[in-house]
């Protein structure tokens, strides 16, 4: 599988939209997906797995870190109404389809779907949901929850999916190494980790 989508703002593939139809949020929907974004045609295995120990009703401000077409992003505003969600990705063609199936899901006003430097930088997060980009290697994974992990509001919670075999539990002991608050390991499904981080440092 060409994995040119974790890294490129304009994916090389044609981009060809097609409708998909999934389940989000306790129903069926129709959502656009297309080529050169992550899973085009399925909710993810990985992410499956972490919209079924999510908090139900998160309220405030969500952040979806790697939105892809935006299954966590979409969930978290059909979930309730009072979440405010920013979905980020480096992918254009991904943020174009989440902004797209937010307005087709009738719920555009919750979602903005930006490019990581367009946050404003004074927003903070009650909630953080990933199935974060394991694959563009360690540091830059580093990197990427350096940036994203401290601006959750205090007594916010991160919650991430990440496969075992790609470093789950050593990612979960950085992640507590680095003094950002809480880590649990919640819950270990299809070969996936849960991961949930409740801020409590400043
Ligand atoms: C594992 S996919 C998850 C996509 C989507 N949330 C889902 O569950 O289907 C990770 C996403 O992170 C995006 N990504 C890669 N590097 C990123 C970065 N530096 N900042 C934000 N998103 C990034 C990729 O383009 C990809 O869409």
């Amino acid at each position: 599988m060409s994995e040119d989508h974790y890294f490129s703002a304009q994916p090389a593939s044609a981009d060809e939209r097609r409708l998909i139809t999934v389940s989000l949020a306790g129903r069926d929907v129709e959502v656009e997906t297309a080529a050169g974004i992550f899973s085009p045609g399925h909710v993810d295995l990985g992410t499956q797995v972490l919209l079924r120990h999510l908090p139900p009703a998160p309220s405030g401000e969500v952040l979806d870190l790697g939105c892809g077409w935006g299954p966590l992003a979409l969930t978290a505003a059909l979930r309730t109404a009072d979440a405010r969600v920013t979905a980020v990705d480096v992918n254009r063609r991904s943020l174009d389809l989440t902004a797209r199936n937010a307005e087709r899901l009738g719920v555009a006003g919750q979602v903005a779907a930006l490019e990581p430097d367009d946050v404003p930088a004074n927003l903070q997060f009650d909630a953080i949901w990933s199935n974060p980009p394991i694959r563009i290697g360690k540091e830059a994974l580093h990197t990427l929850l350096a940036t994203w992990l401290p601006r959750l509001a205090p007594g916010g919670e991160a919650w991430l999916v990440v496969q075992r075999n790609l470093g789950a539990d050593s990612l979960a002991r950085w992640i507590a190494d680095q003094g950002w608050g809480e880590v649990t390991k919640v819950a270990s499904a299809k070969g996936f980790r849960v991961l949930r981080l409740i801020r409590t440092a400043g």
